[in-house]
């Protein structure tokens, strides 16, 4: 049977591991409180990549899978291939596109690729100029942190007044600290939005089914960014046209210059998609897979992830995956105060699921014995059905069988 390490402790990695776990024997580190019920989980840090290595070799590994970007980012997925290890997950050049916007909408201009007119500051005086231009022009701005901010690093803005406020916070202001050094000023799109996940390898890629996350915090999309509150698929505004003109003029494009720019990228390129006038443009690529896009993806999948995800670390042509007839829908429950600052260690507990429901654990671990919250985004519950309605209810029935003190969750999932 072949041997995976999954690396990562969130969601995206409980899902990972319960897909991996259909098709191979699976290891975890350091994994949450779900994942240790789901198979053996270790405790190095997603960051020791001296530590994975060991690891790996220890329980006969033949593939990683790096999850979350922080220590793609940091070249952990670099120096475990230079440790002879197989590895699902992008070197540092290309985990770039998640630590400097800047860095990724300049590749993405030099591309080809269509996305947003941007330009990308360090200096107030000179981001307020072009952002006035732009508004005296009719346009309206998004102004982006150019480093990581966990998804509170963009601001999409109605008035000058708005974005000057935002620049001023992240370039004088430093609100943002080190991510919001450089900013990126964009054209604010209007449009719909969808997520697609494409497996890379050295020779070819293959998109997963498409997903749409809701990244605000409240119900009908206000309130603060968060890493993501829901996700459902298919989409059913999406067509396989429109899926096919997004790998044409945007994965390929990206694809090829990285190619270009000399190094492999073996692992998955989320794509965020924005739909205008039937046109779609690139407002951003990931290294990792989405979350909490994943937990909604992998219920829709058949046989042959794990085939595909060892077929892209290994540079073979990368494997059609099967996808089931399913409808899914993933709620998630936050803890009081996400997307600020949380308390952890709040006592949680998780009751009998209706049928085709499954939990995923995003923020937990246990303490003498008692699950706990240990995060901002606690569980994920996914419901699979013949067709959204009804992995909506059960999702909804699901999420009733949840409770912590201050459990917040979005009502409005796939409505
Ligand atoms: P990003 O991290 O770049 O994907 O931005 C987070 C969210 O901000 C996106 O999912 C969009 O909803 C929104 N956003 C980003 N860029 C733009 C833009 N140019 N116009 C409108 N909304 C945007
Ligand atoms: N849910 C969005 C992300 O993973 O970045």
């Amino acid at each position: 049977m072949k041997k995976v390490l999954v690396v990562g402790s969130g969601g995206r990695e409980h899902a990972l591991v319960w897909k991996l776990a259909q098709e191979g024997e699976v290891f975890c580190t350091p994994g949450n409180a779900g994942i240790s019920d789901s198979c053996p989980t270790f405790n190095v840090p997603a960051s020791d990549a001296e530590g994975l290595a060991i690891l790996a070799r220890e329980v006969g590994a033949g593939l990683v899978v790096i999850g979350p970007e922080d220590p793609l980012i940091a070249g952990v997925a670099d120096d475990l291939r230079a440790a002879g290890l197989t590895v699902f997950g992008p070197p540092a050049k290309f985990a770039r596109h998640e630590a400097s916007k800047a860095w990724s909408k300049e590749f993405m201009h030099a591309a080809g690729i269509p996305t947003a007119r941007s330009d990308s500051f360090m200096d107030f005086d000179e981001a307020f100029e072009w952002t006035k231009s732009r508004y005296d022009a009719g346009r309206q701005v998004a102004v982006k942190a150019s480093g990581a901010a966990l998804g509170k690093g963009v601001v999409v803005t109605s008035t000058l007044e708005e974005a000057e406020d935002a620049l001023r916070a992240m370039l004088v202001d430093g609100s943002l600290g080190a991510a919001g050094n450089t900013v990126v000023v964009e054209d604010r799109l209007d449009g719909r939005e969808f997520s697609l996940l494409t497996l890379v390898g050295a020779s070819g890629f293959r998109s997963l089914p498409v997903v749409q996350d809701y990244k605000r915090i409240g119900d009908g999309d206000v309130g603060p960014n968060t890493g993501g509150m829901g996700s459902y698929s298919p989409v059913g505004w999406v067509s396989a046209d429109m899926v096919r003109e997004v790998e044409e003029t945007i994965v390929a494009p990206a694809v090829q210059a990285m190619r270009d720019l000399g190094g492999d990228y073996r692992g998955v390129l989320f794509s965020g998609v924005m739909v205008v006038d039937g046109k779609p443009s690139c407002l951003e690529f990931n290294v990792r897979f989405g979350d909490p896009e994943t937990q909604s993806v992998v219920r829709r999948l058949g046989a042959g992830f794990l085939d595909a995800l060892w077929a892209c670390a290994s540079g073979g042509p990368v494997p059609e995956v099967e996808t089931n007839g399913d409808s899914v829908v993933t709620v998630v429950a936050a803890s009081a105060g996400y997307p600020g600052p949380v308390q952890k260690g709040t006592p949680a507990t998780v009751g009998p699921m209706p049928d085709g429901v499954f939990v995923f654990h995003a923020g937990t671990s246990r303490s003498n014995g008692t699950l706990v919250t240990n995060g901002g985004r606690v569980l994920a519950v996914s419901a699979a059905a013949p067709d959204l309605a009804a992995a909506r209810r059960a999702a909804y029935d699901g999420v009733a069988q949840i409770r912590f003190d201050g459990m917040q969750f979005r009502t409005d999932i796939a409505l």
